[in-house]
């Protein structure tokens, strides 16, 4: 197959910065996907209906002049969001989840969830108003290995809130474990995850191949190849509960090379082209539109998109560097090859 043309697919999980940084940004997602669910974890984090509307403002502001592109908004959410912050959310109609960082779990999450037990009002709104939960799913406790760390958290904090709130909507985002792929395909349909493209082509050998790769550090972080295996298993199975999630999540170059480098890898100026890599890979083009194009909409409860994308199989050079405000930043593939390209 030289070309494939599907319906054009959408980012249920990705981070545009803010700023000059989005302005430099921005456009690659506009570019591959017509809607995208816009992570809130800026400085200050998007905690009120009031900052997500004046957020999405400034992302409509930076798209390149004749793209739609419809950005999806989400609350930070904190012990400090009480129902009616719930309220104003679901009535705004462009608010669409509310998202859960355990505190310190990564990037710009310090006023995440410390104690589940003060998010009790917030989740039990959410749940009556059908708004869906998004969770970083990692524990923090330090005595949990790094790479233990989703799993001890279905075990410890998602088997309690679905417990508690067995009628809320939740997505597992960008999940990395067999544990994982396990958890959602057997639990009721209102659970369902995002899988991102760099947990389906790298497991953890690619953090330290020839030395120590910062480029390919994330959170959750890569895991073993078997881990990768039920990944791949699990998005190209034509499960609705699985769903395209890019957590494209951009860091200047020199943040990444530091002493003590961030956490997460930009994968916007490539994505949809990636997973059809992975897609291929694992033989099942075929699945990929549904995958990329369906699931998501469905779950979100968003009408499909009516536009088609195409993309030709024609190799491709990355740049070493893209801009990225006033610095720049290393794109995942750097220097090498794409094999297929958007048209
Ligand atoms: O690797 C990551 N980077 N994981 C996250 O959860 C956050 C993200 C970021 O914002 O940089
Ligand atoms: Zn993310």
């Amino acid at each position: 197959m030289q070309r494939i043309t599907f319906t054009r697919p959408d980012d249920w999980h990705v981070h545009l910065r803010d700023g000059d940084e989005m302005r430099t940004v921005v456009a690659d997602t506009a570019r591959r996907f017509a809607r995208a669910i816009i992570m809130p974890n800026l400085t200050p984090p998007v905690t009120t209906t009031k900052m997500a509307m004046a957020y999405r403002s400034r992302i409509l502001a930076a798209l390149p002049k004749r793209t739609k592109f419809e950005p999806l908004m989400t609350l930070f959410l904190t012990g400090k969001t009480g129902p009616q912050e719930i309220v104003k959310a679901k009535q705004s109609g462009f608010v669409h989840g509310v998202k859960y960082y355990p505190a310190g779990a990564t990037t710009h999450s310090d006023s995440g969830v410390t104690d589940l037990n003060k998010c009790f009002g917030a989740l039990e709104e959410m749940q009556k108003l059908d708004m869906p939960l998004l969770v970083h799913g990692e524990v923090t406790n330090p005595d949990v290995d790094m790479f233990d760390r989703e799993k001890v958290f279905i075990e410890r904090v998602l088997s309690q809130i679905t417990q508690r709130y067995p009628r809320l909507r939740i997505v597992f985002e960008h999940i990395t474990t067999r544990e994982a792929v396990e958890y959602v395909t057997s639990a009721p349909d209102n659970i369902a995850a995002t899988i991102t493209v760099h947990h389906l082509l790298l497991n953890r050998n690619a953090m330290f191949s020839g030395g120590l790769c910062p480029h390919h550090y994330c959170l959750p972080v890569l895991k073993r190849e078997l881990h990768r295996q039920a990944l791949i298993k699990a998005a190209t199975s034509g499960n609705p509960k699985f769903f395209l999630g890019s957590d494209s999540a951009p860091h200047t170059k020199n943040a990444k090379q530091a002493g003590c480098g961030c956490a997460g890898i930009y994968t916007a100026h490539a994505a949809i082209e990636l997973y059809t890599e992975a897609f291929e890979q694992a033989g099942a083009l075929d699945k990929l539109e549904a995958f990329a194009s369906f699931h998501g909409g469905n779950f979100y409860r968003l009408p499909r998109n009516t536009d088609k994308i195409t993309l030709a199989r024609r190799s491709w050079k990355v740049p070493r560097t893209l801009r990225f405000g006033k610095e720049s930043l290393v794109p995942l593939r750097a220097g090498e090859v794409v094999g297929w390209q958007l048209v």
